[in-house]
């Protein structure tokens, strides 16, 4: 598998230099779509009684929308999103069908890594609000039944939290354990790498108590030291906090990274490439995972879902085996992977990946689904095809996808919309840390700039972050101010106030996939089975569940196909949902359209 590390990309490039390519652009208008199964009303606003009705198992049913705050919905036009936004928009979210929602991080944070550097893991950062916001932001989320999943981050907490503040000024702290040491007089300490740093050295050395600390990511986010039984009951506390708070489950930000042998033993063969995998599944990796199901998770109705859990399948089911009483589904890079060092990827390849995830998982364990996330360019700009005669079409197909593969979905906010990769001048335009380190790295270096920022310009982090596009008014809605990320130039057209008036936009197209996958079981639990693997142009698969069958096909080109279907195979009912207008034609093939997605029961 790649990198478990972001597939951003942008740090790679910094030294390894990509392919040139383009796309031209062209135009056609979008076409318009039928609802060809029971509409959804758009922004449907039935509030659903607050209690949670949270069967066991829930979150394999439910649909995971995550919601990266910074970027989603300003209240006070300090250009910043924050709690109070997302609360004034809580009625969409529920339009959507969505039934989770995983926020980014909201704690305190210097916000070097976008909060992924913790100061306070109890207090909410002051730019997205306060404690009262969040405790009103998830009642409103309950009273819609809409659940919450936090990010918790505890690989690495910020250089700024009081443990580290006091950890490095003495040898001698009481939280000096808490992280990871090598004292100067040792020598240098053994090669580690890292990302986002400068210099890409995981050791940074520190004066006042004349030793180097460990971050395996940028050394504004020291590594936490697992080995240490306080620094476990710490997380443990933490978790319990919010969950007590009423919160339904985490999602564990770069867990599989957090164990690690404090001898630092030489690695040799270690290299920029392959650290990040020679640093996953560290030991004791899973009595860690373990003691927090029986200390914690075991005491709630929680989800729990790992972030790039496992270099492999036979790793990753060790995190989600019932069995072992760990967390309960993970999410795999590989997927999101695919075509992240090229401008092209190629379809076999999306197909054999999930197809072996799919298969992994296919007897017990659970996992996501996903095409995106604010670590990962815009789902459509990268799957898709985003020039306008196409980004409709191809954004809805591959939210069809998502919302008909086994396991749970995870819907990044604003692919609702066919958000796209957007328009970067320089590198003053970008926020990212990975982006911006990376630019230093390469100055240092003299590298090609115009290859850097022609992968940049694909692959940056910020590319999914910038601003949601609500409307078509100044700044796209989102704020009144200056947006601390630019907005998308395409807002003007591409907003969520067109596309909910519209009953054939990517919005509404999305929420009857929501709809339908809620109405039939067989999407959520059906078993999977792939058709026609070598196809290049065409993703096709059914879904078997008991005596109900129903089939999947996916023109993932821009050109017209036409699809023999498989003997056995018949169309039993109208398309549970299509993409495009005109009724599927009878007979031995399907004629599909440039991007068509149809999912039709079949005999
Ligand atoms: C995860 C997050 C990413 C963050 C990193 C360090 O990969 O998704 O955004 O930069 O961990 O916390
Ligand atoms: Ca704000």
């Amino acid at each position: 598998m790649r990198s478990p590390f972001l597939s951003s990309s942008a740090f790679r490039l910094a030294t390894v230099m990509l392919l040139a390519g383009g796309s031209a652009a062209c135009s056609q208008n979008a076409k318009t779509e039928t609802a060809t199964t029971a509409a959804t009303p758009p922004a449907a606003a039935t509030t659903a009684p607050a209690a949670l009705a949270k069967p066991a198992d829930w979150w394999k049913e439910t649909v995971v929308y995550q919601l990266y705050p910074r970027s989603f919905q300003d209240s006070n036009g300090d250009g910043v999103g924050d709690l109070k936004g997302i609360s004034s928009r809580l009625d969409y979210l529920k339009s959507l069908g969505v039934g989770t929602v995983w926020l980014n991080p909201i704690y305190a944070s210097p916000n070097d890594d976008n909060g992924y550097d913790i100061s306070d893991y109890r207090q909410i950062m002051p730019e997205f609000g306060t404690m009262a916001d969040f405790d009103e932001l998830l009642k409103g989320m309950h009273a819609r039944g809409i659940k919450l999943v936090m990010d918790l981050v505890v690989n690495h907490s910020s250089d700024e939290h009081a443990w580290f503040k006091s950890a490095r000024a003495s040898r001698t702290s009481p939280y000096r354990d808490y992280y990871y040491w090598w004292p100067a007089e040792k020598g240098t300490p053994p090669k580690r790498y890292s990302t986002f740093d400068v210099k890409k050295d995981a050791w940074q050395y520190d004066a006042p108590t004349k030793s180097y600390y460990l971050h395996i990511f940028s050394k504004k986010q020291p590594d936490l030291n697992w080995n240490n039984p306080k620094l476990r009951q710490e997380v443990h506390a933490i978790m319990r906090y919010w969950l007590d708070k009423g919160i339904d489950g985490f999602r564990m930000d770069a867990f599989q990274f957090v164990a690690k042998d404090p001898s630092f033993p030489p690695m040799p063969g270690l290299t920029e490439s392959n650290y990040a995998n020679a640093y996953n599944h560290g030991p004791h990796l899973h009595d860690y995972l373990q003691e927090i199901n029986k200390e914690v998770l075991s005491h709630y109705n929680a989800m729990s879902v790992a972030e790039g859990a496992g270099r492999n399948t036979t790793e990753a089911m060790l995190f989600v085996d019932p069995a072992r009483k760990e967390l309960d589904m993970t999410y795999h890079f590989e997927g999101v992977g695919v075509g992240s060092n090229s401008d092209t990827y190629k379809l076999t390849d999306l197909k054999r990946v999930f197809t072996k995830w799919d298969s992994a998982f296919a007897q017990k364990g659970w996992q996501a689904i996903d095409l995106g996330n604010h670590d990962q360019p815009r789902m459509v700009s990268k799957f898709g095809d985003d020039r306008p005669a196409f980004r409709a079409a191809s954004a809805k197909l591959l939210n069809t996808f998502l919302l008909t593969m086994r396991g749970t979905p995870y819907c990044y906010n604003g692919d609702e919309l066919g958000m796209t990769n957007s328009t970067f001048k320089g590198i003053g335009d970008y926020r990212d840390v990975a982006a911006r380190n990376a630019y230093a790295l390469l100055r240092q270096q003299h590298g090609n700039e115009a290859a850097f920022f022609h992968s940049l310009a694909r692959f940056s982090r910020d590319n999914s972050r910038t601003p949601f596009q609500w409307d078509a008014t100044a700044h796209a809605g989102f704020t009144t101010g200056t947006p601390w990320l630019g907005v998308n130039p395409n807002y003007v057209t591409l907003n969520e106030a067109a596309q909910n008036q519209d009953s054939a936009s990517v919005l509404n197209h999305f929420r009857r996939a929501i709809a339908v996958r809620q109405q039939h079981k067989v999407l959520i639990h059906g078993q999977y089975h792939l058709l026609d693997a070598a196809n290049p142009a065409i993703y096709a698969y059914t879904r078997t569940l008991g005596a109900e069958r129903v089939l999947v096909v996916l023109n993932f080109s821009s050109a017209p196909h036409s699809w023999p279907l498989p003997a056995g195979l018949v169309p039993s009912g109208r398309p549970w949902l299509n993409n495009y207008p005109q009724a599927l034609p009878a007979g031995p093939a399907l004629a599909l359209q440039p991007w068509q997605a149809v999912v039709v029961p079949v005999r």
